[in-house]
């Protein structure tokens, strides 16, 4: 059947079994939300319109997909699947057919959703089913002895009516299907709520096709993660559990070395060189790329950060927004903020933070320091305890140190202030004016020794 493909995404229910704040399809699965997953599947079959059904937490479920290209259509109250689906149709023409997702299945790949579609003509009805080791929760496929699909069987009215054959049927319902539009929107005219849940059921509709005279026909998936419903937090860990494996496996075929594939959460998108070794713990976000013979220490966090070829990050460090250059040393315990730009050869070392300051090639901050709105040259040297104040309470300040500067311990550099090169700075300076190149500044109280010095004595009574 040649025609236009609509999709509706069923996303207003409220997830009641999550017991969360959050709406149910706004629940992150590997860094993105659950509906974020399903619409990127959708979307890669072209449709001409993409309804997406919200109801529970509209504002928030709005805001979240601002700037796509979906329309939404309101569900309120919220009736059941039956309700969204017939809501979700009243901005589709009736010429073509109609592809429905839950918004909850965020596994489902498009190749999946495209074979099903095309099942579909005037007189057939597809529907994803799966037979599944354990179908607890899901509407069961009940079909004659012929093998036809006649209806589908909720779990709970299952239950409610003591029904153990349907019970014993391992065959699921989805929740997805695809049908043609202008006998879709007949059937969902005529559900009524009987049912455990007082709900109208989208599901019902399989028995009226059955009844029409249309063929069911069913489709299922590759795997079974491809369908499963995410329902509770039990089941987004065990689906994020399951798709985290499928990130460490791509990462094992593509020559990574990774400590432990159990161990790694990659929440966006991580480009690897050739020979990189990532240590456990380490979690992945926005976009990560490590160029070639990067090593990672256990437990680091990186998010939108560039690696360069063979730079070691040592154990607990924290990077966000940052570029490192080739053959630096970060951490333990590094913090790069957002701005830092390393050149080659930087060592950043323990309970450092680095804010939106460039580091040249072969600069060194060992330990225990601040470096903020700092453009830092080559070969510096930033000792122990020294911080940029760069923050006067109002606007921020920068520093410049130039090429070859030490700077000792404990120094605080009063921003707006530059330090020329191969100038020196005294340990526990605080410098307040530029500092010449070449010089050795200090600007510290001078040490005074008092001989024979009698401590005070405890007074007895
Ligand atoms: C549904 C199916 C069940 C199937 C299972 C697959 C029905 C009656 N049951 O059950 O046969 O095995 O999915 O995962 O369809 N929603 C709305 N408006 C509502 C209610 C729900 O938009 O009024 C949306 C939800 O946001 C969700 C989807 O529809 O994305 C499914 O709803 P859910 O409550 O999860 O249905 P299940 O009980 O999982
Ligand atoms: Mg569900």
């Amino acid at each position: 059947m040649q025609s236009e493909l609509s999709v509706i995404v069923l996303a207003a229910g409220k997830g009641t079994r999550m017991k969360s704040q959050l709406p149910k399809v706004l629940q992150p699965l590997a860094g993105r939300p659950l509906l974020a997953h399903s619409l990127a599947s959708v979307a890669a079959l072209k449709p001409s319109k993409t309804v997406v059904v919200v109801g529970h937490g509209v504002e928030q479920v709005t805001k979240a997909l601002a700037g796509s290209t979906v329309t939404f259509a309101l569900q309120s109250p919220q009736n059941g699947t039956g309700h969204a689906a017939a809501v979700g149709l009243a901005p589709i023409t009736d010429d073509g057919i109609t592809l429905l997702v839950t918004g909850d299945t965020p596994l489902i790949r498009s190749e999946t959703l495209a074979a099903l579609v095309a099942l579909v003509n005037e007189r057939t009805f597809a529907l994803l089913t799966c037979n599944m080791k354990d179908a607890t929760g899901y509407g069961r496929i009940v079909r004659n002895a012929a093998g036809d699909v006649l209806k589908i069987v909720e779990h709970k009215d299952a239950l409610a009516a003591n029904d153990a054959t349907t019970l014993a049927v391992n065959e699921i319902n989805s929740g997805i299907m695809a049908a043609p539009t202008a006998w879709l929107r007949g059937a969902l005219a005529q559900l009524t709520p009987h049912n455990a849940q007082g709900e109208l059921y989208l599901t019902d509709v399989i028995a009226m096709a059955s009844v029409d005279g249309l063929t069911v026909a069913t489709a299922q998936p590759a795997n079974e993660s491809e369908i499963a419903g995410v329902n509770d937090k039990a089941q987004l860990a065990a689906l994020e559990r399951e798709v985290q494996r499928g990130e460490a496996e791509k990462l094992l075929q593509s020559g990574v070395t990774l400590a432990d594939p159990a161990r790694i959460d990659v929440r966006g998108t991580l480009i690897c060189g050739i020979d990189v070794f990532i240590d456990v713990g380490c979690v992945f976000s926005g976009v990560v790329t490590l160029c070639d013979n990067v090593s990672i220490g256990p437990n680091c966090v990186l998010k939108d950060a560039t690696i360069g070829h063979n730079t070691t990050v040592h154990a607990m460090s924290h990077l966000e927004g940052c570029t490192v250059g080739e053959g630096a040393l970060i951490g333990p315990f590094a913090r790069l903020r957002l701005g830092a730009q390393l050149g080659d050869e930087v060592h950043i070392g323990n309970f450092v933070e680095v804010k939106n300051s460039t580091l040249a090639r072969g600069a060194k901050a060992n330990h225990l320091a601040y470096l903020g709105d700092a453009t830092v040259g080559e070969r510096v040297n930033y000792g122990a305890g020294s911080i940029t104040a760069n923050y006067d309470g109002a606007n921020k300040h920068r520093t410049v140190i130039e090429d070859d500067v030490h700077v000792g311990s404990n120094c605080v550099l009063i921003a707006p202030v530059t330090i020329g090169t191969g100038g020196t700075v005294g340990g526990g300076s605080t410098i307040t004016k530029d500092a010449p190149a070449g010089a050795l500044s200090v600007a510290r109280g001078k040490q005074v020794s008092i001989p024979n010095w009698k401590r005070p004595a405890k007074k007895t009574s």
